[in-house]
């Protein structure tokens, strides 16, 4: 059977932001910018996000385009060695991130359910979130999550994950910028602009912000060398890369920097503490809700913008590993994708009950030790395809001449640091 394309090119981008905006952008990066300066940590962000992570883009969706296959076909075609076991463990990885993930989503889906009758209005938040979080409750929830996961994947890359992202994708802009303008606006708002906005230099220079800015950039873009070149192996020759990439780039921090004016000027309006990290949307925007005349409308937008963001990134998950099990097993689309779905379920449940499951086990090595190599793996299997035979892949269907120190950049610089974020990821891990 022929391998499936995108319909558009509009509704690729929209299914690689898709991918892209997710709970890394509006749970993960305002809390990170919190605790890490605001606006300090923005402007190492955005000089990154030009010089690594467009360029991470068009490394993995050139590396899918010119091998036409998902991790395990195009690490092997690439003729990486051990490719087939390299690809197999990029699978794993995602299927651990799916795991957890799904989790986190579980409880946005609850959130919103309670929102939209009134109940999270009416409730303590802290007690809220603790009754749920880690219990069976969160597990049916979990469950939820995954099965409408697999409901989009099962319908194929056109009729499924495209046509659900332009739904969701405009939604979710609309959205986030009726809460964005309603928080700017709330009296007291200036107090959290300015805590966004006005950057303390000290920090910005500091190797750590840097660090940590990376390794948020590459979650948050969903380069870790699965979702990318899966998406990128549906692509056509006279899709522009570089230009998705660029569109792509700047659609996903569009969304987490407006995350963070949501949120912010919210906080500070109503005299709540910014720096509360994961419990910032949970147990903090409630409280928010709470006491913001029309609460209750403005709660419901919001968890439903989390749950659009959450479940276009799920899919693009999902369908990593149904697509190395229809190209490599055979197996129908739909049946892959419910028996893969229950797999996740399996592996991602018990993280309801255990805390430690959650977050030393699956989040930690799937996105701290392993995660990032798969982005590593990426590059290695393009520069082994041959960095002529990638550049003239990458200038197909191109727009803008594509300059040609993408060459050396790819080669060189983007491995180098892929490999320092790494070392330094791991060395902080231990304790350093
Ligand atoms: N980029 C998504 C987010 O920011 O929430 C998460 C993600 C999706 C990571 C797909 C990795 C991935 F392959």
């Amino acid at each position: 059977m022929a391998r499936e394309t995108w319909g558009s090119r509009v509704g690729f981008v929209a299914a690689a932001v898709g991918s892209a905006v997710g709970l890394g952008n509006i749970w993960m990066f305002p809390w990170r910018a919190g605790t890490l300066g605001g606006a300090a940590f923005l402007i190492p962000y955005l000089i990154l996000l030009f010089a690594i992570g467009v360029i991470a883009l068009t490394v993995e969706w050139t590396l899918g385009r010119s091998t036409k296959g998902g991790p395990i076909v195009a690490f092997q075609k690439a003729g990486l060695p051990g490719g087939k076991y390299l690809g197999l463990l990029v699978n794993i990885v995602m299927v651990m991130i799916f795991a957890f993930y799904s989790l986190v989503l579980g409880w946005i889906l609850r959130y919103f359910i309670a929102a939209l009758t009134g109940e999270l209005l009416k409730t303590h938040p802290g007690a809220f979130f603790e009754g749920l979080a880690f219990s069976k409750e969160a597990m049916i929830w979990q469950f939820v999550v995954i099965m409408l996961t697999v409901a989009i994947v099962a319908l194929g890359v056109q009729k499924g994950i495209e046509k659900a992202n332009k739904i969701m994708m405009p939604a979710l802009f609309a959205l986030l910028i009726i809460l964005a303008v309603r928080s700017v606006t709330l009296p007291n708002a200036y107090e959290g602009l300015k805590f966004y906005l006005l950057p303390d230099i000290s920090k910005a220079l500091a190797p750590k912000t840097w660090m940590i800015a990376l390794s948020q950039m590459f979650f948050s873009l969903s380069v870790l060398g699965n979702t990318m070149v899966v998406y990128g192996s549906y692509l056509k020759e006279k899709d522009d890369i570089p230009l998705s990439a660029v569109a792509t780039a700047f659609g996903d921090t569009a969304v987490a920097v407006t995350a963070g004016f949501l949120i912010f000027p919210a906080v500070f309006a109503f005299g709540l503490e910014p720096g509360a990290g994961p419990g910032l949307v949970f147990v903090t925007l409630p409280m928010v809700f709470q006491k913001m005349s029309g609460g209750t409308f403005f709660a419901t937008l919001f968890f439903l913008l989390l749950l659009f963001a959450g479940l276009s990134s799920t899919v693009s998950m999902l369908e990593v590993y149904v697509d190395s099990a229809i190209t490599k097993l055979n197996m129908d689309r739909k049946k892959a994708a419910i028996l893969l779905g229950l797999l996740t379920f399996i592996i991602g449940a018990p993280s309801a009950l255990s805390p430690y499951y959650f977050e030393s086990i699956l989040i930690n090595i799937s996105t701290v030790y392993i995660g990032p190599l798969g982005a590593l793996i990426a590059a290695l299997a393009l520069i082994k395809f041959g960095i002529e035979k990638a550049y003239e892949e990458v200038k197909k269907g191109a727009l803008f001449e594509v300059p040609t120190f993408w060459k050396p950049w790819v080669k060189y610089v983007y491995p180098a640091v892929i490999v320092l974020i790494y070392l330094y990821t791991i060395y902080g891990m231990l304790g350093g």
